[in-house]
């Protein structure tokens, strides 16, 4: 890979004053220069490329919400339930805290998922991103680690039920699972125990994984640079003077683009939060504003929308083992994604139709499942599970076939860029 070089007259001025003390001792301006204006990006970036810094933005979000919960929530079994109504009713703008939370959950996992499929559109997976994609999906890994522990902690009926179903399925593993369920639990049951344990790895150990993953997914998206809609690679075209052809600095093209992304970002989210916070019982669902209780069980136990594609897959097969192995392999297989596309084009603006029909008919069958696992798991809602799941892993498992089928469209030189 051709090393992009560092631009003509972008060398920084000597600083006098604080800063000149500063950067002697700190490389401020170093880095700025080096990660920020120096930094060349592909100028035909679309809406796709705003999901990465929202990413960001909702994950600083999280984290500042969080630590304001944690000053007030007390988890206990006897205490979860009343600490979070008393901070919707007592704490000032304690119900706005929450419902930020709350809220921020799932639009992190909106703007994940607009982020991932934007990888499956313009194959940003492929080489030489494949170590960028797997440090993304062990951040996807983390996330629903984080969420599906966060959303115990109120102790509502849901929770209580949503975390007895997870767990258990760890006991679909042979010969370890039964004793393994019992200590992740730390008891016969989802109990007090539970509770504290994933009360302290929400709040500490997870993030802190979290945080790592993304800094170390960034600095892989630094050393390979950006994919861009075209999938070509920037740093083939160099001016003798270093420059990529068809790159703009990060900052102040990017930074400044980026602020309207957040902007638009806010204006909807902060209508979900003020308006409609548990969003029809999708973000929030309605047996969680009971207390729980392990003597009734909700009418449909279903897990958050953002878990519901694969759970409709767990559901779909009548062995509850095989339905458990198929749940984790639905997961596993995004992490094969570089080596199965064969594809001699990176970018689906130049693949042939049959490759545009898997990708629309794998979107579909996400979705639909999506909705399936938030349905209850009888009749015609199983058969289409059952579809669905079957198209879900004909994408994957066909995709070195069908990805080398037809005949691309020829690939430009340049990035195609229109100005406005
Ligand atoms: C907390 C979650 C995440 C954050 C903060 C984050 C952040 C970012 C940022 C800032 C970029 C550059 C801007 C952009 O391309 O949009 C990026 C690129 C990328 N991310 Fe993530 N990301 C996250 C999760 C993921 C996940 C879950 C995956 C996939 C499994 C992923 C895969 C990628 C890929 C392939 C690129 C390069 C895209 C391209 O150049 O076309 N990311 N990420």
């Amino acid at each position: 890979m051709a090393a992009v070089h560092r631009p003509q007259g972008s060398s920084t001025p000597e600083r006098k004053g604080f800063l000149g003390w500063l950067n002697k001792r700190l490389p401020v301006d170093e880095f700025i220069r080096s990660q920020l204006t120096g930094y060349y990006a592909p100028k035909n970036f679309n809406i796709w490329y705003f999901f990465g810094s929202l990413a960001l933005v909702v994950l600083v979000l999280q984290l500042v919400t969080g630590i304001f919960l944690t000053m007030f929530y007390k988890p206990g079994e006897a205490t979860s339930f009343d600490s979070v109504e008393f901070i919707m009713r007592e704490v000032n703008f304690g119900w706005l805290i929450r419902y930020l939370h709350s809220t921020g959950a799932s639009a992190f996992f909106i703007v994940v998922y607009l982020h991932m499929f934007r990888a499956f559109l313009y194959g940003s997976y492929r080489a030489p991103r494949e170590l960028l994609w797997i440090l993304g999906m062990l951040v996807y890994l983390a996330l629903m680690a984080e969420a599906f522990m966060g959303y115990v902690l109120p102790w509502g009926n849901m929770s209580f039920w949503g975390a007895q179903v997870i767990v258990n399925l760890f006991s679909t593993i042979p010969a370890i699972g039964p004793p393994l369920v019992e200590w992740i639990r730390g008891d016969y049951g989802i109990a007090d125990a539970t509770l504290n344990r994933f009360f302290s790895l929400h709040v500490v150990a997870v993030p802190l994984a979290l945080l790592l993953l993304v800094m170390l997914h960034l600095v892989a998206l630094r050393q390979t640079g950006s994919n861009n809609p075209d999938g070509i690679e920037i740093k083939k075209n160099i001016t003798p003077d270093g420059f990529p052809l068809d790159g703009i600095p990060f900052h102040p093209y990017y930074t400044v683009k980026d602020v309207v992304g957040v902007g638009v970002f806010f204006v909807l989210f902060t209508i979900v939060v003020f308006f409609v916070p548990t969003f029809g019982g999708l973000f929030l669902e309605g047996p969680n504003f009971e207390p729980a209780n392990p003597m009734s069980t909700p009418e449909h136990i279903a897990p958050v929308w953002y878990f519901t594609p694969y759970y409709a897959i767990l559901r779909a097969v009548p062995d509850q083992r095989m339905g458990a192995l198929l749940m984790g392999l639905a997961v596993f297989v995004f992490f094969l994604m570089p080596w199965l596309d064969r594809s001699p084009v990176k970018s689906i603006r130049y693949k042939p139709f049959i490759s545009k029909l898997a990708l629309a008919i794998f979107a579909v069958s996400f979705v639909s499942l999506g909705y399936l696992g938030l349905q209850p798991a009888e009749g015609s809602y199983v058969m289409l599970a059952r579809i669905f799941t079957v198209l879900y892993f004909a994408f994957f498992v066909l995709m070195p076939i069908y990805s080398r089928m037809g005949q691309p469209k020829p690939v430009p030189e340049r990035v195609t860029y229109h100005a406005h």
